[in-house]
């Protein structure tokens, strides 16, 4: 549990991240996580930061195989 006040998971809020909700406002917006006490503020905020750089090296990966695979003119998998 990540926020005790509104009963908020971990999972909830991934879940809220990859449909969309990419930064604290907008996660608090969809979870009600740090609207209570705001005690979970800094781990929802650092949770954020963690799944954000993962979508980066996610869309980096991705960019650096189309790249290569036009390089060896073939399309990636
Ligand atoms: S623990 Fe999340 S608002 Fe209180």
């Amino acid at each position: 549990m990540v926020c005790h006040c509104n009963n908020v998971t971990r999972k909830d809020l991934t879940d809220a991240f990859h449909q969309g909700a990419h930064d604290v406002t907008a996660l608090a917006g969809a979870t009600r996580a740090t609207t209570g006490c705001g005690s979970c503020a800094p781990v929802v905020r650092s949770l954020c930061a963690t799944l954000g750089r993962r979508a980066d090296d996610r869309s980096r990966a991705a960019d650096d195989s189309r790249t290569d695979a036009k390089r060896q003119g073939s399309t990636p998998p």
